[in-house]
C-alpha cells in the first residue's frame, strides 16, 4: 500500500509515518528528512537550501523532486509512506506522472489535523535523532535525554522549529498545501484523521484504516 501523509507541521506525519512503517513494512520517505540530510552532509544542495528550510520557506520543486525521484526509484517497488510531498498543487500533479513512470500506484492519503495552539507547544519540545530520525516529544521523551533508544546517537532541536519560523511554516501550509486536501478528496483518496487525540488512539485509527 502506498500513502500519501497530508498536514500541517508538527502535526504528527513523522510520528504516524515511523508506526505504519514499523506496523506495515512501508517505507517512510520524508523529504524534509532527505533533505536535512543534505544540509548535514555540506553537499552543495545542502549549502544552497540550509537557508531556506531555516527560515520556513519552501525548497526549490526542481532540487526536491530530485531527491525524491532518487530515492523512490531505489525502493524497487516496496510500498512507501511519503511524508511532506506533494506540498503545492503543482507537486501533487507532477508526482502523478512521476508515479506512473515508475508503475507505482497511489493507494489512500492521509490528512492529518491539529489546533495550531497545539502545534506551536509540540514543535517546541520536539527532538529528533540525528541518525535514524526517530521523533521524541513531550508525551515520547527518550530514556537518556539528548540520546536516542533506537541507536544511541544525539538527538537535536530543529532549526525552524523556533515559534516565529513555525507560525511562517504554518501560513504556508494554510496558504499553499490545504489547498491538495479538494485536490486529493476529487480523486477519491483522502481520509482525514484527527490529530488532537493522544498517539495511542491515533495509531489505533490507522490501523484499522489500513489493515486488509
Ligand atoms: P518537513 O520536515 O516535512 O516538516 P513539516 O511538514 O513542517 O512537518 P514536521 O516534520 O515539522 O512535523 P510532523 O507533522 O512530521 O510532526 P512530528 O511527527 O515530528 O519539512 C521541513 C522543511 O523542508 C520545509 O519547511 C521545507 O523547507 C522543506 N521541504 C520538505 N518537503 C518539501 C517539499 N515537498 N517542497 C518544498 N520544500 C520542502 O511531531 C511533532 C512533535 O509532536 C513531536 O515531538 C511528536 O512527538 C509530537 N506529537 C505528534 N503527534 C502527537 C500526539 N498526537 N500527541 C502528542 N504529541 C504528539
Ligand atoms: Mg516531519
Amino acid at each position: 500500500m502506498n500513502l500519501v501523509l497530508l498536514g500541517p507541521p508538527g502535526t504528527g506525519k513523522g510520528t504516524i509515518a515511523k508506526f505504519i512503517e514499523v506496523r506495515f513494512g512501508c517505507a517512510h520517505v520524508s523529504t524534509g528528512d532527505l533533505l536535512r540530510d543534505e544540509v548535514a552532509s555540506r553537499t552543495a544542495v545542502g549549502l544552497e537550501i540550509e537557508p531556506v528550510m531555516n527560515s520556513g520557506a519552501l525548497v526549490d520543486d526542481a532540487i526536491v523532486l530530485r531527491v525524491l525521484e532518487k530515492t523512490l526509484a531505489g525502493l524497487k517497488g516496496k510500498s512507501f509512506v511519503l511524508d511532506g510531498f506533494p506540498r503545492t498543487l503543482e507537486q501533487g500533479e507532477i508526482l502523478e506522472p512521476l508515479l506512473a513512470r515508475l508503475g507505482i500506484a497511489l493507494d489512500l492519503v492521509l490528512e492529518i489535523d491539529s489546533p495550531e495552539e497545539i502545534i506551536v507547544k509540540r514543535l517546541s519540545a520536539r527532538r529528533q535523532c540525528v541518525s535514524c530520525k526517530r521523533i521524541y516529544g513531550l508525551d515520547v521523551p527518550s530514556k537518556n535525554e539528548g540520546l536516542c533508544d533506537e541507536c544511541g546517537s544525539q538527538t537535536v532541536l530543529r532549526k525552524d522549529d523556533e515559534p516565529e519560523v513555525v507560525k511562517e511554516r504554518l501560513r504556508l501550509y494554510n496558504d499553499i498545501t490545504r489547498p491538495l486536501s479538494d485536490f486529493y478528496s476529487g480523486r477519491g483518496l483522502l481520509r482525514k484523521i484527527d490529530g488532537d487525540r493522544t498517539l495511542q488512539e491515533i495509531f489505533a485509527e490507522v490501523e484499522k484504516l489500513l489493515s486488509p
